[in-house]
């Protein structure tokens, strides 16, 4: 295009576009990141506790509490309340602060450029973690890596990306954390916190309780009633008990547990037990949660031989672990190491029966071992052999 004149005319940067209400200003970001902060913050510790459980570094092993029985089942119950309650703030604090992408110049200087980039590592990290998370609890595994140590791993990033962003961002924090913080300048009520910015909040509260009321019910029996959008109900599944893995999926068959006998193995005595056997030991029940990493639970009533009993019988030294395999023929769980404070604990049961009935395929039929305070994953099913250490 030409002027009157006849020159090119000037060049000029695409006009951007000019937010200018009260729903992406510092103070309503504060405000969302204040929830979002803390959801976070129970994720990490719960998702710190539940690692710790299940890959004990070396000086914690054998120094778990195993009262309460349902600490896990608390603990992962919240970490997973959390992780779904953080992904429409997430959404929203995005969808707040997203005019800053269009903030210019974009760079002002190398400590700037350096926020940035922390900034963009925070969003991808927050964004990976929470929607991993989330498909994870569908069992949908859609990428080529393996998901716990990435989760894992990603927690880190993510920690101390949150931490560079809230120290740049501290000034602004700070004089926006509560409605009076907002400046020295004495501001008309309206000006403070606008109805628009209410009305987001009030909004934000709404999607994030009703995720929370239809979810929490696959562990918060209360609530189960309403659990209508958490892939698991408590009650639904053989025994009233949900089923992560079958023994199909676990590659245990029929013929597997009809030839089935348990080795004790490590003692002063090796045993070799049928399940006529195991069952004429004295049996004891114990009412122990079976709290699943993936955040549902639910309490039932087990039955069987106590695991002090059969250590006892096989000449176990006091105070030793115990290595459980199973008969499933893969996976990650299927060798199991148990730290001495859960083998002779008087609630750990050799479980043989399960609400009132022999132990479903699925749940492990013949026997199983059902601890308290523990990740369902290390509930190992289909026990065949136990090695004293
Ligand atoms: C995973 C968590 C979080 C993510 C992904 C996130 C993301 C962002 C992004 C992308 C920006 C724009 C940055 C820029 O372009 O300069 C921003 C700004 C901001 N964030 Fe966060 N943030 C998070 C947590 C928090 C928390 C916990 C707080 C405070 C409690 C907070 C307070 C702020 C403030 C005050 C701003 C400046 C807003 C403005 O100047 O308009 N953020 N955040």
């Amino acid at each position: 295009m030409r002027t009157t004149t006849g020159n090119p005319p000037p060049r000029t940067r695409t006009p951007l576009p000019a937010f200018t209400g009260r729903l992406h200003d510092p103070r309503t970001a504060t405000a969302i990141g204040r929830w979002l902060g803390g959801a976070l913050l129970v994720c990490f510790v719960t998702g710190l506790a539940s690692h710790f459980l299940q890959h004990p570094p070396g000086r914690l092993f054998g120094r778990f509490p195993t009262r309460p029985v349902w600490g896990y089942r608390l603990t992962q119950g919240l970490h997973v309340a959390a992780g779904l309650a953080a992904i429409p703030l997430l959404l929203a604090k995005l969808w707040t602060v997203y005019p800053r992408l269009f903030a210019w110049p974009p760079v002002r200087s190398v400590p700037h450029a350096l926020e940035r980039l922390a900034v963009a590592v925070l969003v991808a990290g927050a964004m990976l973690e929470v929607f991993s998370g989330l498909l994870n609890i569908v069992q949908w595994y859609p990428w080529p890596f393996s998901f716990v140590p990435v989760h894992y791993a990603v927690a880190y990033v993510l920690a101390g990306a949150l931490l560079l962003h809230l120290a740049a961002k501290a000034p602004q924090i700070a004089a926006h954390w509560t409605r009076r913080s907002a400046g020295t300048r004495a501001l008309p009520d309206e000006e403070r916190d606008g109805p628009d910015r209410r009305a987001l909040l009030a909004g934000l509260g709404v999607a994030v309780g009703a995720v929370t009321v239809t979810t929490a019910g696959q562990t918060f029996t209360p609530l189960a009633p309403l659990d209508l959008l958490a892939p698991r109900h408590p009650g639904h599944g053989p025994q009233r008990l949900p089923v992560n893995k079958t023994a199909a999926a676990a590659g245990v068959t029929a013929a597997d547990m009809t030839d089935w006998h348990l080795d004790v193995t490590g003692g002063a005595t090796a045993l070799r037990l049928a399940l006529h056997e195991l069952a004429a030991f004295p049996q004891s029940a114990a009412r122990l949660p079976i709290a699943c990493v993936e955040g549902w639970s639910v309490n039932a009533h087990w039955e069987g031989v106590r695991l002090r009993d059969l250590l006892h019988r096989a000449g176990a030294p006091p105070g030793s672990a115990v290595r459980v395999v199973s008969l499933q023929r893969h996976g990650a769980y299927r060798v199991m190491d148990m730290g001495p404070e859960y083998a002779w604990d008087p609630l750990t049961l050799l479980a043989l029966r399960l609400n009132g009935a022999p132990l479903a395929p699925d749940h492990g039929y013949p026997a199983r071992i059902i601890a308290p305070n523990r990740p369902g994953v290390l509930q190992t099913k289909w026990v065949a052999r136990m090695e004293i250490r």
